[in-house]
């Protein structure tokens, strides 16, 4: 395989991070035990700010960004994946310590992959992606620690953001009360038509929490951490359970133990990225099984490798609404 092909590049310069579509060569490519063609890609929040330099989230330059890869294996050493699978990858460090999917051709270790569901194409697995596999792990948290429909309402913030997006959909298709949370309250259609039961506009939880407040959500789903989690800790009932996954408002957590030893809440951390395998396949299967096609299909911009950092600039300025597919 001598013909080079393109890859989104990052590198840095004066601790600026400059992103390039370059013509690079397989041998280019970070050795691991798999050569994947790749088909379809998507953009997290996590793509935008490593590809907009807006946080150091890549820990070794140069680097191919794209935390999700879906696409046709072209070699590999494990005996269980042959020439012509089509499979799919998340999280595991690429885009971050590894070359990712922003990238015509991908080498990545086999153990990241799984194969595409046959009820599945390239596109719908990358259309859900670490978005979507983030939403079914703090749910399965929340079923986990015992919440069920019957207890009340569940809100989920970011709600118009990709994660925010599949944690209606999923809550709404297992019986559950969803608020959505949101800065766009125009969006109350779309939202309402994922599965919401009914929308706030997110700025309730702006200002100084109390210590504990009106008991209000039996659990949360919160992509934006910060403020905003500080709000919802104190108004999350006895016994709830509140999945967090983001920190779009800040690393830092202004709380306090009332909540937790008055009303014995639960926070549970959800990382996505280095889940295990058995987990992975778990929650991929129950996507399957609660994620409509249909429905996601008008959340979802298909782009192409081209317009990959003008996407992320609309990410990074909240602009957008669902996901961005990159058809490469
Ligand atoms: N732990 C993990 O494994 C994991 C996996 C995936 C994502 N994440 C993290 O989860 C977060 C959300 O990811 P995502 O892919 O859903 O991102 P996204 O598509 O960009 O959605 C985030 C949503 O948050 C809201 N928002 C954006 N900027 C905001 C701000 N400054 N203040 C308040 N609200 C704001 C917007 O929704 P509204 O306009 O509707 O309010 C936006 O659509 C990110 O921090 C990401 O890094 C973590």
């Amino acid at each position: 395989m001598d013909n080079k092909f393109r890859a989104w590049y990052l590198s840095q310069e004066d601790k600026l991070t400059i992103a390039k579509l370059k013509k690079i060569n397989i041998k280019d490519l970070m050795p691991a035990d798999t050569i994947i063609k790749v088909v379809s890609s998507g953009i997290n929040y996590k793509d935008s700010l490593a590809l907009t330099g807006k946080a150091p989230v890549v820990r070794k330059f140069p680097m191919i960004p794209g935390i999700d890869l879906a696409g046709i294996i072209e070699d590999s050493n494990n005996p269980f994946f042959k020439r012509g699978d089509s499979v799919f990858a998340t999280g595991h460090g690429m885009g971050e310590l590894h070359y990712g999917g922003l990238s015509e051709y991908a080498r990545i270790e086999s153990e990241w992959l799984l194969k595409v569901p046959k009820q599945f194409s390239c596109n719908d697995v990358m259309s859900i992606g670490t978005a979507g596999l983030t939403a079914m792990l703090c749910v399965i948290g929340i079923e986990e620690s015992g919440i069920t429909p019957d207890m009340g309402e569940i809100v989920v913030t970011g709600a118009t953001g990709g994660v925010g997006t599949f944690a209606i959909m999923i809550l709404s298709k297992l019986g559950f009360s969803v608020v959505a949370s949101t800065r766009k309250i125009y969006e109350e259609k779309h939202l309402i038509g994922l599965g919401a039961e009914r929308i706030i506009n997110s700025e309730v939880f702006n200002g100084t929490p109390r210590l504990v407040d009106k008991e209000t959500w039996a659990s949360a789903v919160d992509v934006i951490g910060g403020g905003t989690l500080s709000h919802i800790i104190a108004q999350t009932a006895r016994g709830g359970v509140i999945s967090v996954c983001g920190q779009i408002q800040g690393i830092n957590l202004n709380t306090n133990m009332a909540p937790f030893i008055l009303r014995g809440i639960k926070l549970l951390g959800i990382d996505s990225a280095y889940c295990k395998k058995e987990k992975r396949e778990y929650a991929w299967g129950r996507l399957v099984e609660l994620i409509d096609l249909n429905l996601i299909k008008p959340v979802i911009t298909d782009i192409s490798i081209d317009e990959v950092l003008l996407a992320s600039n609309k990410i990074i300025e909240g602009k957008h609404k669902g996901r961005y597919i990159v058809n490469i």
